[in-house]
């Protein structure tokens, strides 16, 4: 929706007055190697997309934080306080998560309007949460004028996420969504916070988002459980000589090590994150040498891993990648984001990104059941006010 028009929406919502009403807007991001190693200490490489949310913000005199979305019929209304406790399952817990941050920090707001608009599909891994706490997140601090950073913003959504809404999310997606730039994805070594960005260039290629449109269902639990799972892996590893996180390994000292890790499955997670990094690393020299060839390899070799080591893809995301690998042109594919469902990521060559639509869309539909959304990616800029 224009900004022009989600304005009149907030009126017809909420009323009309002189306050003055500000808009702000956070993208979605899509990650497109380094997945499930960013709470590992490791590397990620995602890029901000052109469509995300909008918030549309007021004070409002009041004593209560009024929330209403143009995406559902779900409306909040919290009295302002100190002591904010999470509502249930409603999608308000994302910002009060982001104005509970705020209050531990001391800052006590008043009363005020919020009306988002979100383009995100929800659960598809594109990064919906991240995009309303950043957004929340960014407007409060220019509304305010807190004087926060963008990094001091992305720590702050990404601690509302994990302690108020209780996904223990690492810092990729919040990172992704706030520091994106236009034709450019992010590297960023999560043990340092040190990032660079580095063009896009795609060279007649294209990236396609490919939704499953199969809802993540216990994806929450089963993310916790794997950031346990390669806890019990550093703690395994660590008996001799103490290592902070997985990835301080490289693959040749992991195998150095291998008989400490006396359970397989967590032998695995492990090889998985160790893996990961390196292929992130390979990636973005290919990148820079435009050997889109070798990105694509690399894309496909991380997906293996997902699925065979890490165990997070299942059956739609695996026919999904299947079914877009069999296809001439297509260099990679892979699920993207937390996995259990969601999207994948696909780099084609432009001259087929209509036949994979249609093509890749039946096959998947002939065996899955389901039909498939397909967005040709538009990388673009981070979080700002419209
Ligand atoms: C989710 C999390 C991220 C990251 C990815 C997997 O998107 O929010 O922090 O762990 O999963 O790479």
């Amino acid at each position: 929706m224009k900004s022009n028009e989600l304005i009149h929406e907030f009126e017809k919502i909420y009323g009309y007055s002189n306050v003055n009403i500000r808009v702000f807007f956070s993208p979605g991001r899509v990650n497109l190697i380094g997945e499930h190693t960013d709470y590992n200490g490791g590397y990620v490489f995602p890029c901000a997309l052109d469509f995300g949310t909008q918030l549309v913000i007021r004070k409002n005199n009041l004593n209560v934080f009024r929330f209403a979305t143009t995406n559902f019929e779900d409306k909040g209304e919290i009295v302002v306080s100190s002591r904010l406790t999470k509502h249930g399952n409603h999608w308000y817990n994302y910002p009060l998560a982001v104005i509970d941050q705020f209050n531990k920090k001391g800052h006590i707001f008043e009363g005020m309007d919020f009306l988002f608009s979100g383009e995100i599909p929800n659960g598809a891994g594109l990064s919906s949460s991240a995009s309303v706490e950043t957004v929340t997140a960014y407007a409060l601090n220019e509304m305010y004028a807190m004087n926060y950073d963008r990094w001091d913003l992305v720590k702050l959504s990404q601690k509302a996420e994990n302690e108020f809404v209780g996904v223990n999310c690492g810092i990729m997606d919040q990172f992704a969504v706030m520091m994106g730039k236009e034709n450019h994805a992010l590297f960023l070594n999560c043990a340092t916070l040190d990032y660079d960005t580095v063009p896009l260039k795609m060279d007649g290629h294209k990236l396609i988002i490919s939704n499953t449109n199969k809802k993540r269902g216990l994806a929450d639990s089963k993310y916790n459980e794997r950031r346990s799972e390669c806890e019990t892996a550093v703690d395994m590893l660590s008996v001799k000589k103490p290592i902070e996180n997985l990835s301080v390994l490289n693959y040749a000292e992991y195998m150095d090590m291998k008989e400490l890790i006396s359970d397989q499955l967590v032998f695995r997670r492990a090889k998985h994150v160790i893996t990961e990094n390196n292929r992130v690393l390979e990636a973005i020299v290919a990148l820079k040498n435009n050997e889109l060839g070798r990105f694509g390899d690399l894309m496909n070799q991380s997906h293996d891993s997902l699925k065979n080591d890490y165990e997070v893809t299942g059956k739609e995301l695996d026919v999904l990648v299947e079914e877009a690998r069999k296809l001439d042109g297509v260099l990679g594919s892979r699920m993207t984001g937390a996995g259990f469902g969601g999207c994948t990521v696909s780099l084609v060559r432009e001259d087929v990104v209509d036949e994979f639509k249609i093509i890749v869309g039946k096959a998947y539909f002939d065996r899955t059941g389901l039909i498939p959304e397909f967005y040709v990616a538009a990388v673009g800029e981070g979080t700002r006010e419209v």
